[in-house]
C-alpha cells in the first residue's frame, strides 16, 4: 500500500468542515499527521498547540508564498469558505510547481455531479466545477506530479438539523414541514465522518488519485427523521406542529420569489432540491458503490444519527 500523505497544508481550518479535518488529524493515534494550517492575513482564528501544528498565514492570491509554504508537504486540503473557492486556481498552480508529488483535496464537499440538480441551483455548481476541470487539466499537464481527489458528502444532516430548521424538521420549535409527505429518500454525511473521510483520502493516496470518491453515513427521509425525534423525545402525537406541503407547488413559489429578488426563494428552491417526491436527486451514492470502506466510514441508522443531535437540544 502506498505511504500516508502525512504532511499536509489545511486551508480553512477553523471553519465547519475544516476545524472536523483538523481533529480528525490532530487526534489520529496511527499515523503522525503534521498540519500546516493555512490562514488569510486578517483571520482572528486560534487553534490549539499541539506539537504537530504550525499556523502560516499569506494572501490566498500570493502565488510565490503558497509555493513555498506547499514545498515539504504532501498535501494541501482547500476547507476554505465559499467566498474564497477561486483562490483554488492560484492554489493549484502553486502546488502544481511546488516540487515533489503533491495531492490536492479540492473544496467539494457538495452533491455528486451524478445527482441531477435543479437548474437554478446550477450557479453553486458552476464554481466547483471550474476549478475541478483546472485540477484535471494540471494532473494532465504536469505528468502526475499534481494529483487531486474530490469528496462528495451530499448535506451534513447533523449540523443541518441544529442550524437550518429549513431542513424540515425543526427540533427546538417542535414543527415539521414535510414535502410531499417526507418520503423522498436522501443520502447524508455527518461532519465526524467528513474528516474520517478526508483521513481515509491522505491513508489511500493510490486508490483515490485524480477522482472523486463519494461517501454517505445514512440514508433517510424527512418523515424518518421527524418519527425517530417523536420517539426518542417520548413526544408522540400532536404535540408537534406539522404541515405538508406539495413540493411542486413550494418550487414554483421559490423560483418566483427569487426572480423577485427575494434570496429566500432559493431556499424553497434547494428544499424542493432535496425533497420532492419522486425526483431521485438527493442519493449520492448508493451504499454498495460507496467509497465508505475505503476511507473508514461506517454507514449508521437514522437513530444513532438523530440521539446524537439531540444531545445538542
Ligand atoms: N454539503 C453541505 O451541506 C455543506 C454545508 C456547509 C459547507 N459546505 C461546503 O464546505 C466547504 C467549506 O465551507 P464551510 O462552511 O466549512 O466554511 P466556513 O466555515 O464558512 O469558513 C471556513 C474558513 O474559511 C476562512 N475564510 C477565508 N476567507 C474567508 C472569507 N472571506 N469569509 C469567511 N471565511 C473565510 C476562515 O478561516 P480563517 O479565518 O482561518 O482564514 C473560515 O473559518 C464549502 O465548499 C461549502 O460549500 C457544504
Amino acid at each position: 500500500m502506498a505511504k500516508t500523505l502525512s504532511r499536509v497544508v489545511l486551508i480553512g481550518a477553523s471553519g465547519t468542515v475544516g476545524s472536523i479535518i483538523l481533529k480528525a488529524l490532530l487526534e489520529d493515534p496511527t499515523d503522525n499527521f503534521t498540519i500546516s494550517v493555512l490562514c488569510r492575513p486578517s483571520s482572528t482564528a486560534t487553534f490549539p498547540e499541539h506539537d504537530s501544528l504550525k499556523v502560516v498565514k499569506t494572501a490566498f492570491d500570493d502565488l510565490d508564498s503558497l509555493t513555498n509554504v506547499f514545498k515539504d508537504h504532501d498535501a494541501i486540503i482547500h476547507a476554505s469558505a465559499i467566498p474564497t473557492l477561486p483562490s483554488q486556481h492560484v492554489m493549484i498552480k502553486a502546488a502544481a510547481q511546488a516540487g515533489s508529488p503533491k495531492r490536492f483535496i479540492l473544496n467539494e464537499f457538495a452533491n455528486s455531479y451524478d445527482q441531477p440538480g435543479l437548474p437554478e441551483l446550477e450557479q453553486f455548481r458552476t464554481p466547483k466545477r471550474e476549478i475541478l476541470d483546472v485540477a484535471k487539466q494540471t494532473a494532465l499537464e504536469t505528468n502526475d506530479a499534481f494529483s487531486w481527489t474530490g469528496l462528495a458528502t451530499g448535506n451534513f444532516l447533523d449540523y443541518a438539523l441544529v442550524k437550518y430548521p429549513q431542513i424540515g424538521v425543526d427540533i427546538r420549535n417542535r414543527k415539521a414541514r414535510l414535502i410531499d409527505g417526507g418520503e423522498e429518500r436522501f443520502s447524508a454525511t455527518i461532519l465526524k465522518d467528513i474528516g474520517t473521510a478526508v483521513r481515509g483520502i491522505l491513508r489511500r493516496p493510490q486508490e483515490t488519485r485524480n477522482r472523486m470518491c463519494h461517501v454517505r453515513s445514512v440514508e433517510t427521509c424527512q418523515r424518518e427523521i421527524l418519527d425517530v425525534c417523536q420517539r426518542e423525545l417520548g413526544e408522540m402525537g400532536d404535540s408537534w406542529d406539522v404541515e405538508s406541503v406539495d413540493g411542486k407547488e413550494m418550487y414554483e413559489r421559490g423560483r418566483e420569489a427569487f426572480a423577485r429578488g427575494e434570496r429566500n426563494g432559493m431556499v424553497d428552491i434547494l428544499v424542493a432540491q432535496l425533497f420532492q417526491r419522486g425526483a431521485k436527486r438527493s442519493i449520492v451514492v448508493e451504499r454498495k458503490k460507496s467509497d465508505n470502506d475505503l476511507l473508514g466510514v461506517r454507514e449508521k441508522s437514522i437513530e444513532e444519527v438523530v440521539r446524537e443531535v439531540l444531545k445538542n437540544f
